[in-house]
């Protein structure tokens, strides 16, 4: 099965060393620019794939005895923020056992006739991939289970007391599912998964590995000094060091000589408002309404959320994970508290209640 083929190819030739075969996506026409770019820099085998060595080393055992003994692999989850390498990993599994992906997602999935449609474009051992699987209505969820369990879809044929059930048998599939909010799924869906596992945020050093691996591919020079500057300040989030990566290649191709130092990628990111710690300007406001406006919390998220007029789950699934990790803001059952850490990230005076703050920080950086 061909892959699609993107317009906005990309870095094109750059990765084609490294495009694998088989996989075939349904992506909204508007983000095709920046995920043609993100499956350009994908990693197609585990051997490419950096970091999160304990879940790729349990993988690897999986992957290898269902291609050994004909299996269709089980069904795993992967859970964990935004742009840590959930479809990445899908693509590396359905690559590793050279099956086809097809791949979907939770809101695309809006009646139960286009889940029949997903899971009869599957062959025997193929993977479907399902994002942001939390999203799934519960009438589409329920229908996926006897296809999970019994590889069986349960088809009614007509209407009212004359409708016949008529039950289609599917092949042996392997589902794939990707969630940013593990505690929205229900629990009987979580248990028809073999195996779900919590990506972490990268370390520095596969971060900056990452950051060189995709220089490479783009086809920039960068030094290992400019390399390390992009990794610090991407959130511990490969996607966002991939996005960095080419608008510092920009001002680095306009304003020097086209490599990438840490001097360009330092100017580059403070003139991207991406600071230090790696905070853009929404992960600042949130920090400052909590700080200023509520006096170091304890806050509601709701609160938040009206005062900065973002959606509660954006700042749930993406701004909130990383500065619990980094220790900026800690969890409380009345809310959401600011530590002394970031209020010293602001340059703030913290009061005296603050907590401390800043542990996990150590690890990642
Ligand atoms: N690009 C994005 N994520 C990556 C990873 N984990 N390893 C290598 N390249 C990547």
């Amino acid at each position: 099965m061909a892959r699609k083929k993107h317009e906005d190819a990309g870095p094109g030739d750059a990765a084609g060393g490294e495009s694998g075969a088989g996989s075939r996506e349904i992506v909204p026409a508007e983000r095709e620019g920046e995920r043609a770019w993100q499956a350009a820099l994908r990693p197609q085998t585990f051997a490419d794939y950096i970091g999160q060595k304990e879940l790729i080393d349990n993988l690897r055992v999986s992957v290898r005895a269902a291609r050994e003994n004909g299996w269709a692999l089980d069904h795993f989850l992967f859970a964990g923020p935004p742009g840590l390498g959930k479809t990445t990993l899908a693509h590396v599994i359905a690559n590793e056992l050279g099956v086809n992906l097809v791949v979907s997602s939770g809101p695309a999935i809006d009646h139960k006739g286009m889940l029949a449609g997903l899971l009869t474009q599957l062959g025997e051992r193929d993977a479907l991939f399902i994002d942001e699987i939390h999203r799934l209505s519960p009438i589409v969820e329920e229908n996926l289970y006897p296809a999970m369990e019994d590889f069986r879809f349960d088809l009614f044929i007509g209407d009212g007391p004359h409708a016949k059930a008529m039950a289609m048998q599917l092949p042996r599939f392997t589902l794939l599912g990707a969630t940013t909010r593990m505690g929205l799924l229900s629990a009987p869906l979580l248990d028809r998964f073999g195996f779900h596992w919590q990506l972490r945020y990268y370390d520095l050093p596969d971060m900056t590995a990452i950051v060189q691996r995709s220089a490479r591919l783009i086809g920039v020079g960068i030094d290992g000094a400019g390399a390390t500057e992009i990794a610090r300040r991407a959130r511990s989030t490969p996607r966002i060091a991939n996005r960095l990566l080419r608008r510092v290649r920009d001002f680095a191709t306009v304003e020097g000589n086209g490599t990438i130092d840490a001097k360009i990628a330092s100017s580059a990111l403070d003139r991207l408002a991406v600071d230090h710690a790696g905070l853009d300007t929404l992960d600042r406001a949130y920090l400052t309404i909590v700080c200023e406006r509520f006096d170091g919390g304890p806050v509601g998220v709701e609160a938040i959320a009206a005062s900065l007029s973002e959606e509660r789950g954006t700042l749930e699934e993406v701004v909130e994970p990383f500065l619990l990790q980094i220790g900026f803001i800690a969890r409380t059952p009345r809310g959401r508290v600011a530590t002394a850490a970031a209020y010293a990230h602001l340059g703030l005076p913290a009061p005296a209640k603050a907590p401390s703050g800043g542990g996990p920080q150590g690890r990642l950086f």
